[in-house]
């Protein structure tokens, strides 16, 4: 049975940041709410938002906007290589090249349905195909070799066909072939009350055992499990299919198994005590932004993530709150946050006298950002985050 746990509010698409002459046109918007399945323990958003109208031409997200993810990406490349040897990988969700750029080109097929991302891999002559990922393209890009390794970090989630996805990876994947996927996962999220991992994107988060069981139809199941710090804690799933015997399943899956079960990751219990903190969270973080403003402290907001849709339009913050973002992407730059209208600036080191408090919208790169702002914090600056707890820090 599907059963709803938590209402995030009216939100608008989370990665559809407003140009200023289209401030004042409607924006469509619906009603988030996250529902867990007791039969395969899956938790998914309510609304499944068609694909073209968030994944298209438009799309302004970029991996390799961050250190981090770019020598995660490296790291991974290279254990690949080692440890597979693969001559022939897909990587589904290819953004801008920062996986794909650490395999030779002709080794490599990237597979990116947004057309202005797609183009910056192209032009550096990799091939990259810019369509959606279904079985039809499986079977044409593989008709000849099928793939010995396909790659996929924090883009399967995204898609809400299941059957489509796995479907897909089954028929284009040799019979030794290797999946590997990663993604935010579901423990690290409700342990650290991250609800902002919820947005029309992110159609499912997925946890072990409710992966387990999605796998199972589609002829797949997960041999190994690395859990990674990026993206507030992911995990990393290595793959093979069910009739491959002569790879072993290693001890972390069944450690994995015990441990979101102990947490109670297959109980809607759990899932209605984590709403009654997300709950909290919006009120705390509602009452110092309040307290903030009354002691009229320079708040602005640090990365303009889709994550920060979520928090600002579920706590109902806007430019009353909030004066501005600073963002490095391109894309977002002189646009205005989705719901809540607030005006995104060009990144610029923080000055202590120009800002009091920055809220963390990239929460997620917590390290990367403190280093990058030293001086800010050491001078009294203080950033805000509702992550796992509202603070100032
Ligand atoms: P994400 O959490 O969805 O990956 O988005 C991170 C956003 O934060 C992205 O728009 C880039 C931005 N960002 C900065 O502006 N400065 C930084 O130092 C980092 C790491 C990210």
């Amino acid at each position: 049975m599907i059963k709803k746990f938590l209402d995030l509010g009216l939100q608008p698409l989370a990665n559809s940041y407003i140009k200023e002459k289209d401030l004042n046109k409607r924006e469509s918007k619906f009603r988030l709410e996250v529902m867990f399945n007791s039969k395969n323990y899956l938790v998914s958003i309510n609304k499944k938002i068609a694909t073209n109208k968030m994944f298209n031409s438009d799309y302004p997200y970029r991996s390799s906007q961050s250190n981090t993810m770019k020598n995660s990406f490296k790291k991974i490349a290279e254990e690949i290589k080692k440890r597979f040897k693969p001559e022939f990988i897909i990587e589904i969700g290819s953004n801008d090249g920062a996986f794909l750029f650490n395999f030779r080109r002709q080794k490599i097929l990237g597979i990116e349905p947004c057309k202005n991302i797609a183009k910056i891999t192209t032009k550096k002559k990799y091939k990259t195909i810019d369509e959606y990922w279904t079985k039809k393209l499986a079977k044409k890009i593989t008709k000849k070799n099928k793939a010995d390794l396909i790659y996929s970090a924090n883009t399967l989630s995204h898609i809400k066909n299941l059957e489509e996805t796995f479907g897909a990876i089954n028929l284009a994947l040799s019979k030794r072939g290797v999946l590997v996927m990663e993604g935010p996962s579901l423990l690290p999220c409700v342990k650290n009350n991250s609800y902002d991992q919820f947005y029309c994107e992110h159609v499912y988060v997925f946890s072990t055992i409710s992966l387990i069981n999605i796998l199972k139809k589609y002829g797949l199941e997960i041999f190994d499990i690395k859990n990674l710090k990026t993206h507030g804690g992911s995990s990393r799933y290595f793959i093979k299919k069910i009739s491959n015997i002569e790879i072993k399943k290693k001890k972390i899956v069944f450690q994995e198994i015990k441990k979101e079960k102990k947490y109670g990751l297959n109980r809607f219990k759990t899932f209605k005590n984590f709403a009654k903190r997300v709950n909290k969270s919006k009120k705390d973080l509602i009452t110092i932004l309040k307290k903030l403003k009354k002691n009229k402290k320079k708040v602005i907001g640090y990365g303009a993530t889709a994550k920060s849709c979520t928090v600002l339009n579920f706590c109902k913050i806007n430019s009353n709150q909030i004066d501005y973002f600073i963002d490095t992407t391109p894309d977002k730059v002189n646009k205005f946050l989705p719901g809540s209208k607030i005006f995104i600036k060009k990144y610029k080191k923080l000055q202590k006298n120009q800002v009091d408090v920055v809220f963390l919208g990239a929460w997620n790169f917590k390290d990367e950002i403190f280093k990058k702002e030293k001086l800010f914090r050491k001078k009294g600056g203080k950033f805000l985050t509702h992550v796992p707890k509202v603070r100032l820090i």
